[in-house]
């Protein structure tokens, strides 16, 4: 199907792209809806390749390059990468090879997390490749090189968020599997450095208790978008004109992207288009 790129002459009116494999980066993009509403966004999520979490960097760096080229067609006028494990695999290579303002998810989380831990131990949850890259440690270290941080990747949260499954004993086994061990490291901050945990945000919290403060990298992200939008002057200053400020895209399974995306966003989800990314030319 041709689609219809509307061309914008005053970039501040220009869509923010967003991408993730799937649906977890819509916690992000429902960040972006609530804190920038004049902000129009295409999303990209890449339903017929994920999960992303325990495929290889150079598989995540050839999807996600892939995905970029098809946002810019769109005419977006930056990206964000609402992805933990694209933003820790592929943000770097993105930024030297593409001509756009891009961002991931990792640094704004590390950021607040390095600035509320008082003992200066984090923990961190996330996909195999999340946690296996080691990025977290490396952000955090250079903002402040007292800080240690634990690791721990929770695959099976993922599923069970897309399962719906947010309050359910099975999940609240699963949580204690994964994060007892967690527990009894002294923690006092956890990033939930994956889409989908915001998701399973309280049950985490009660495992956790309330001595450990989470951070969600998806609000500050947000709010490290707006700052940038600000920095290039390309902050949308018309809000709420277009028909469908959202649009979505996604490579397979559109039907089911719409209703989750529906039972999450505060907005209703009309128009998702599947595509095939190789018949876009990207
Ligand atoms: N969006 C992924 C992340 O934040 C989780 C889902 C997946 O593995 O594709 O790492």
């Amino acid at each position: 199907m041709k689609m219809n790129v509307i061309e914008h002459t005053d970039r501040r009116e220009a869509p923010v792209g967003v991408f993730d494999s799937g649906i977890g980066g819509l916690t992000v993009a429902r960040e972006i809806m609530r804190n920038l509403p004049s902000e129009k966004i295409v999303y990209f999520g890449d339903t017929a390749r994920l999960p992303y979490g325990n495929k290889s960097k150079e598989t995540i760096i050839r999807f996600s390059r892939q995905i970029v080229r098809f946002l810019m067609k769109q005419d977006v006028k930056a990206i964000v990468i609402a992805c933990n494990t694209a933003s820790a695999f592929a943000l770097d290579t993105l930024k030297k090879e593409f001509d756009i303002p891009i961002i991931g998810v990792i640094d704004a989380g590390a950021e607040v997390a390095a600035s509320v831990t008082k003992n200066h131990r984090i923990g961190v949850i996330g996909t195999v490749g999340t946690i296996g890259s080691g990025i977290h440690a490396d952000y955090l270290h250079r903002l402040d090189p007292r800080i240690e941080v634990v690791g721990k990747a929770c695959p099976l949260f993922v599923p069970l968020a897309e399962e719906g499954w947010l309050n359910d004993p099975v999940t609240e086994a699963v949580a204690h599997r994964y994060l007892d061990d967690l527990k009894k490291k002294d923690i006092d901050t956890l990033i939930l450095g994956c889409t989908h945990y915001p998701l399973l945000r309280s049950l985490i919290g009660n495992v956790m208790g309330s001595h450990v403060r989470l951070v969600n990298p998806a609000y500050e992200t947000a709010l490290e978008l707006r700052n940038l939008l600000t920095e290039q002057d390309l902050l949308s200053k018309t809000p709420g004109e277009e028909e469908f400020p959202y649009r979505f895209f996604v490579s397979d399974l559109a039907e089911e992207f719409k209703k989750f995306a529906n039972s999450i966003l505060p907005y209703d989800v009309e128009m998702t288009q599947k595509i095939n990314l190789e018949d876009e030319g990207v």
